[in-house]
């Protein structure tokens, strides 16, 4: 009896591993109702791609987005990597650049190297018409809706040697110029800064750069580690409301299993849905 018992333990925990361990990209869908969105709103939030490979002309990201056909699709930072080449990011932003708008803010791995390199990043968003935004307020009107698109620059920002560069100021600034009227959203890469965005009065935070906490089991923990803010962290992925503002943390896209696999943490595409609340 007890051989028994062990042996469908063994079982259970190899296909408990193997389910975990299934890294196929996903769709995490939110929808969001507030009374200053007049007509319906889709985003596609892209984080944490890291530059890495979706398949042949980075069709399954590519084909995914397509199928969900979002009005503006907005990058969360740490689309490039540090380490890896970025050619895979170029593609995919090759495939998608004539269709919808597309808005960008830094991450981390983005600032890691030197001004050449980050540069060099930088010069294929301008060529895919991407853009920055650094301190910098997008009153965007989409369908009927007026969305004050703001976005900042990652902390690390300061290690290159760029002007305009300080996030605290950039983040003032955004939350002093966008008008409260319209529906504002802050674009940016670190979700741990929630406290500081709050401030700033933002209906939607957008970010990502925890990675899901790399390892999760559904239901009992959200996340193991995240950069930043260290073991169990409290902003790994998903919904989150503060006060007035909601949050919404990609837990991204990276596939690079260097250390660490992803644990029930597939990659995820977020679809963020805005709605008008009746
Ligand atoms: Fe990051």
């Amino acid at each position: 009896m007890l051989k028994i018992i062990v042996i469908l333990l063994i079982i259970f925990l190899i296909i408990f591993i193997i389910i975990g361990l299934y890294c196929g990209l996903t769709i995490r869908n939110y929808s969001i109702e507030s009374e200053k969105i007049v007509s319906n709103v889709k985003i596609a939030l892209v984080t944490d791609l890291h530059s890495c490979y979706y398949g042949k002309n980075m069709h399954t990201l590519v084909d995914k987005i397509k199928k969900q056909n979002p009005d503006i699709i907005l990058l969360g930072g740490d689309i490039f990597d540090d380490k890896l080449s970025n050619s895979n990011t170029d593609i995919f932003l090759s495939n998608i650049y004539k269709k919808y708008p597309i808005y960008y803010v830094t991450g981390n791995h983005e600032c890691r190297n030197t001004l050449k390199n980050f540069k060099e990043k930088m010069a294929i968003l301008d060529k895919y018409n991407v853009i920055r935004l650094k301190g910098d307020v997008k009153e965007l009107r989409i369908n009927n809706s007026i969305i004050s698109l703001c976005g900042i620059d990652d902390p690390s920002i300061s290690n290159i040697n760029e002007i305009d560069n300080n996030y605290k100021v950039q983040l003032q600034r955004v939350g002093r110029k966008a008008d409260k009227n319209t529906f504002k959203i802050l674009l940016t890469h670190r979700p741990e800064l929630i406290e500081k965005y709050v401030q700033n009065e933002f209906d939607l935070v957008l970010c990502g750069h925890a990675h899901g906490g790399q390892w999760r089991i559904p239901g009992i923990l959200n996340g193991l580690y995240a950069p930043n803010q260290g073991l169990f962290p409290k902003y790994a992925g998903g919904y989150y409301k503060i006060n007035n503002t909601i949050m919404v943390v990609s837990r991204g896209l990276s596939k690079k299993r260097k250390y660490i696999p992803r644990f029930y943490n597939p990659p995820e595409l977020v679809i963020v849905e805005l709605k008008n609340k009746k």
